[in-house]
C-alpha cells in the first residue's frame, strides 16, 4: 500500500495537517510521499486575496507548477485544499481536472476558516467522479491543536490500507 498526500497551502495551514497526516500514514506502516501543488498566479496580499476569492467563486482554473510524483502510481491519493469562497482553491481545480483519470481511490481534506467544508468535498467528488474512502475538515485555528491527532486518527483509520 502506497499512498500520495497532495494539497495546495497559500498560508501554511492546510501544509501542516498534511504533514500531521502524513506521520499518522507513516505509523501505520504506509508508504507515503507529499506532494505540494504550486499555483503561479501571484496570491499575495489584499489583491491577490481579492482574485483568489473571486477565480474560486468562479470555479476557475490556474496554471500550477510541474508535478513530482504521478498519481496513478500510488493506490491512494489524498487531496487537500484550504476552502476558498466555500469551494476549492483554483490550484486543486487544475490538479484534479488534470489528473481525475489518474486516481485509484481517493479521500479528501480542507482547512477553512470557521466557515465548515460548504461545498469543496462535493465539488472534488464530482470533478474526479470519485467517492472519497474518508473526508476530514478543520479550521485553521485548530490545526495544532493536540486533540485532533484523535480526529486524524478516525480518519486514517476510515482508510483502506
Ligand atoms: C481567497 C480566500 C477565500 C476564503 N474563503 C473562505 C470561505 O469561504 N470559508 C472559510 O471558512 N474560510 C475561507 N477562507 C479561509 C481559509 O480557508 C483558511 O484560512 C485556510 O485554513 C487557509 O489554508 P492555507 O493556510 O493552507 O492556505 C478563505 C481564504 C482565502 C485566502
Amino acid at each position: 500500500m502506497n499512498a500520495l498526500i497532495c494539497f495546495y497551502s497559500r498560508t501554511g495551514a492546510t501544509r501542516a495537517l498534511a504533514q500531521n497526516i502524513k506521520e499518522i500514514l507513516l505509523d501505520h506502516n504506509v508508504e507515503c510521499r507529499i506532494e505540494e501543488i504550486e499555483d503561479l498566479k501571484n496570491r499575495d496580499g489584499k489583491i491577490g486575496y481579492a482574485k483568489a476569492a473571486k477565480d474560486a467563486f468562479m470555479g476557475k482554473e490556474t496554471e500550477i507548477e510541474e508535478v513530482t510524483y504521478a498519481p496513478a502510481d500510488f493506490d491512494m491519493v489524498l487531496l487537500g485544499t484550504p476552502v476558498w469562497s466555500g469551494t476549492i482553491a483554483p490550484a486543486i481545480r487544475t490538479y484534479l481536472n488534470k489528473y481525475k483519470n489518474d486516481l485509484n481511490k481517493v479521500a479528501f481534506f480542507c482547512t477553512h476558516g470557521g466557515g465548515g467544508e460548504s461545498k469543496t468535498f462535493k465539488v472534488m467528488g464530482k470533478i474526479c467522479g470519485l467517492e472519497p474512502q474518508a473526508t476530514l475538515s478543520l479550521r485553521d485555528k485548530d490545526v495544532k491543536k493536540v486533540k485532533h491527532f484523535e480526529v486524524l486518527e478516525k480518519f486514517v483509520k476510515q482508510l483502506d490500507i
